[in-house]
Formats: C-alpha cells, structure tokens, sequence
C-alpha cells in the first residue's frame, strides 16, 4: 500500500524512519569512512542514520524557497572538491569516497530533484531522499517516491500518517529493495538459522504494521487536513507585520507536515519566550530543528563552503499547532493569541 501511495513497485516496512534510512544506505554500499551528502537543516537522524554506517554527513546548504538542499550548491561543492581516484569519487581534503546523496523532503517539500537526479547521474551517485514526513506530496504531478532511487519514510507519532513508530523504503529497485528486506530480517537465508551477514532486526511489528494500513488509506484526507491548516494560518495572519510563512516551491504539492510562522528579528530566545507566553495561554509552540552543524556530535563533519540560508532561518522558526484534529475554532484562536502577543 505504501509503495502504491509513493508511486513505487516495492516497499519495505522498518521499525523506525531511522531505521528505514539506516537500511537504505547499507543496500547502497555505504561502509565505514564514506562520505553522505545531506542537508545540514535537518532532524539528527538524517545524520544519525550516517553515522551508523560507520559513514560521516557531508553537510550542505538549503534553498530559501523550499528549506531543502540546494541543487546549486551540490553541483559547485562536487565539482570543486571532488576527484577521482582509482575509479572512486573522492572529497579531496579528506580522502574519503562519497557514497551517496540524500536530500530532505523538508516538512513535504521536495527539492529541484531535477537537477539533482542530473548531478548524481554524472557523479554515479545514489540519491536516497530522506521524506520521512513528505508521505502525499507530489513533484511536478509526480507521487513523492518516483524522483529518488531509493525514499525513506517515518510513520513515528507525530506524523501525519502514524503507525505509533514505524517507517518504510520504497523503490522501484528490486535489487535494492530485495537487500533491504533481508538487512532488516536479520540477514536470515534458511528456516534452519542460516545467516548470510551481520543483519538487523529492523522489522515493523504486525500491530503497528496494522495500524499503519488502516491509516494509509486515509493519506489523502489528513494531507488535505494539513494543507488546509497551513493555508488557514497563512490567511487568517496575513496582514501581521515582521513574519513570513513556511515556503512551498514552485514543483512541488508540499505534505505540509508543519504549520507555523518565521518570525523576522527572531533569534532563540525571542522565539523561547514566545513559546512560554503562548504556553501560559495553553497553546504549544515550538521552535524546529537546530541545525546538525550546530550539533555536538557533528562538529566535525564535512562542511560545505557557506551554510548560510541554514544559519539565517532555523532559529526564526516558530511551529503553531497543527495536528490533523484541529478544528477552525482552534486555529483561529491560536492566530489571535499570536496576534496579540506579536503587537
Ligand atoms: C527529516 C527526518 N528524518 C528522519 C526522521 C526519523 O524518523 P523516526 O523518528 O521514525 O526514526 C525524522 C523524524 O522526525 C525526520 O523528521
């Protein structure tokens, strides 16, 4: 049912969107001391699921328009920094082989796949898209797993479609998606115990495996939902002064997983002292993702030259309240709330 949903011949259901991710760059090779191009404006697991591999983020820029990697920094970064040697790409000042891209599909916004799909192909690279939260956003008309090689889901509770936790790889791959399945089932090849490689046991349950089809096939309902809270928000705060919107790019039909405001002059601690007030008036606000540069255990990845749009936006970013089960009531009382306190 998933892959039906993302566009794809295969799906792979995992015990996590980590899990899922982490899988995905096992079946691409990816192997100790690589390097994984990713976003440095993401959640940890994208980064995380790196370094299980024993692989290091190769962290890179966004786009202001989509908050997703940028396809015009990937190309400038691999063309400058990049050789081969024996056959392999490798980062220069390293010496490490890239392995693999993996854009975000940042809050259900899909990158210029385009351009990417056109980079990786002349660099031989995999693109594995990390969308976990991107599950019913469309890419020029086309469903949100057909761009990639290779696409990650996360059904963890706060997504918008939820298995309680849970994640999935679609692909249209056989290859790949016949190795995730047995990477993740303990690499068993025989009812008799046989093992064929160190394995994992990253399956999804059956009850969350359950759970998660009886959601599935109510994808369209809660994307519509989202898309008319974000688009609610939007209207009814339109006229406030010293705020922009989350941007949705021109190719894409955004999942909208997050609904919510960039506050201009923002900065942590106004955002902080916004969540607390608006708190004390029993409405959760939240501030988004610290960027993984930013990150204790990534201070020493590969940087890209500038990671200047990341270092501009993520600490402007306020989420309002936004779960499928919202009323108008609800929302519009958040939008006065914010109004006032923004006055
Ligand atoms: C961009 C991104 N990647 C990966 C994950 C990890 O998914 P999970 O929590 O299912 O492991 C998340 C979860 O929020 C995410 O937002």
């Amino acid at each position: 049912m998933a892959a039906d949903i993302a566009g794809c011949r295969y799906a792979v259901a995992t015990s996590s969107g980590t899990t899922g991710l982490h899988t995905a760059l096992m079946t691409c090779g990816v192997g100790r001391d690589d390097l994984v191009i990713i976003p440095s404006f993401t959640f940890i697991a994208t980064a995380n699921a790196v370094s299980h591999c024993g692989a290091t983020p190769w962290l890179l820029d966004i786009e202001t328009e989509s908050w997703t990697l940028s396809a015009r920094q990937l190309k400038n970064e691999l063309n400058d920094k990049t050789e081969i040697r024996n056959g392999r790409l490798i980062h220069k000042e390293s010496g490490r082989k890239v392995a693999t891209i993996m854009p975000v599909y940042t809050l259900g916004n899909i990158p210029d796949m385009d351009m990417i799909m056109a980079i990786a192909k002349e660099y031989s690279l995999p693109v594995i898209a990390d969308a976990a939260a991107a599950l019913g956003a469309k890419y020029n008309g086309k469903k949100v797993g057909e761009p990639a090689d290779c696409t990650v889901f996360s059904f963890n509770g706060n997504k918008t479609v939820t298995s309680g936790g849970g994640g999935a790889i679609v692909t249209d791959n056989e290859e790949i998606a016949k190795k995730a399945k047995h990477i993740s089932t303990t690499a068993r090849i025989s009812p008799e115990y046989d093992f064929d490689m160190v394995g994992y046991n990253y399956r999804m349950t059956n009850i969350q495996a359950a759970v998660g089809c009886a959601q599935l096939e109510r994808v369209e309902e809660f994307v519509n939902k989202k898309r008319h809270v974000r688009e609610t928000y939007n209207r009814l705060l339109s006229d406030l002064d010293g705020i922009e919107f989350f941007p949705e790019p021109k190719n894409t039909s955004s999942s909208c997983w997050f609904s919510g405001i960039v506050i201009k002059d923002g900065g942590l601690e106004k955002l902080r002292s916004m969540c607390k007030e608006l708190k004390e008036k029993g409405i959760e606000a939240r501030t988004f993702w610290k960027p993984i540069h930013l990150q204790e255990p990534y201070k020493h990845a590969i940087y890209a030259d500038t990671l200047e749009v990341t270092d501009n936006i993520w600490d402007k970013i306020l989420t309002l309240p936004c779960s499928t089960g919202i009323t108008d009531d609800e929302i519009e009382t958040v939008a006065d709330t914010l109004r006032e306190l923004l006055r």
